[in-house]
């Protein structure tokens, strides 16, 4: 694991997201935790707090008023209210989408991106505004539909990617070239709801990029983990050892291969099914051997700034979102970013 900051230059150093998995979000359940002055221990197996020499008493939180209470109460735990000053909070599923979700789901990652823009823009200027125009252009729907329809007939010919906003895998994806295509939003089966009345799934409609680096004609994205233990400070470890997921077909933009999701998506979810997936092969390369074969093409220099550009849309990715996630010293944040790579060796 490198600690952004570390100089270590070889490290496969990554990402920046078009989306963001959250694989394994806050640990605020089971695992142990010792609060900063180190005096209580908040482990939910071990009731030294309770019956201990350690004069604190464990201060618990949670919505639920079931056996989970009973059992903390039983413990001699003291229930609070208070949203931050707690040592365990057993949260139900509603709060943490609520709370944890600005960076996961495609829409809020989208907004807080776009605000973000504004932001530096008004503080530092236009130039240091753009360093955070990391997301392809994109709109929410149905609420940006208006906005999306006039930037799609500014731009014509133009592919765009729609991607639900709350799905993983590849999954709901598919590509477009005409307005027609989503115009009549609800009548889509792709993206009705599963009942007459039901609204239409919420998407994101993307820019897509049509000139990915390929490697053997295939294009592919990279996948790094990124374990965030605290937004403030904002301190971001990036694992060594990312990978990246081929797909198993030629890239091509021929518009009668655009709803070929084996040629336009790399999940591995998606490439299993390809006719031409090895499945002793597989789909993946390490990220230290992408960038051996790209400092063999480009240099030395030219990855590393590829690699340390990477590395400073990671960060700017979860400054985008720092404003509305709770810093809490109790959780740590693990997420799977995908970053695709353009044929300028731009992420
Ligand atoms: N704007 C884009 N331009 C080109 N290709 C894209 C774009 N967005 C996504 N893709 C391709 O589609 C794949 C799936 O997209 P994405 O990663 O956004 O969604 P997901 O994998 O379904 O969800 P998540 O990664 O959030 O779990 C990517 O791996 C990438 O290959
Ligand atoms: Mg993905």
């Amino acid at each position: 694991m490198a600690k952004l900051g570390e100089s270590d230059t070889n490290l496969p150093q990554t990402t920046v997201s078009l989306s963001a998995l959250n694989l394994n979000s806050n640990s605020n359940s089971e695992k142990e935790k010792v609060d900063s002055n180190e005096k209580t221990n908040t482990s939910s197996n071990n009731q030294s707090a309770s019956n201990s020499n350690v004069s604190q008493v464990v201060r618990f939180k949670t919505g639920l008023k079931n056996t989970v209470w009973d059992c903390m109460r039983d413990r001699g735990w003291k229930e609070t209210d208070s949203d931050l000053d707690w040592d365990f909070f057993w949260a139900d599923v509603h709060w943490i989408h609520e709370t944890f979700d600005h960076l996961t789901r495609k829409d809020l990652l989208v907004k807080n991106v776009k605000r973000m823009i504004k932001t530096v823009e008004k503080e530092y200027g236009k130039q240091e505004a753009q360093k955070f125009e990391f997301i392809s252009t994109s709109y929410v729907l149905p609420q940006e539909h208006a906005l999306f329809q006039e930037e799609f007939k500014r731009t014509p010919g133009g592919i765009w990617i729609m991607k639900p906003v709350g799905k993983a895998q590849g999954k709901g994806i598919f590509l477009i070239n005409k307005m027609s295509q989503i115009s009549s939003w609800k009548k889509d089966p792709r993206i009705k709801g599963k009942g007459d009345d039901e609204s239409p799934e919420a998407y994101i409609v993307q820019r897509y990029i049509e000139n990915p680096y390929l490697i053997g004609g295939k294009k592919f994205d990279i996948r790094a983990y990124v374990l965030v233990t605290s937004y403030y400070p904002l301190v971001v470890y990036i694992h060594r050892n990312g990978f990246c997921r081929f797909s198993n077909s030629q890239f091509s933009m021929n518009v009668k291969d655009i709803s070929n999701m084996y040629i336009h998506a790399t999940n591995v979810a998606i490439q299993k099914h390809n006719p031409n997936y090895d499945g002793d092969k597989g789909c993946k390369w390490l990220l230290r051997n992408l960038k051996t074969f790209l400092v063999t093409k480009h240099g030395t220099k030219k990855i590393d700034e590829l690699f340390t550009e990477m590395e400073a849309l990671v960060v700017r990715s979860l400054m985008s979102v720092q404003k509305v996630m709770i810093n809490d010293k109790h959780c740590f944040e693990l997420y799977g970013y995908d970053i695709l790579i353009d044929d300028n060796l731009k992420p």
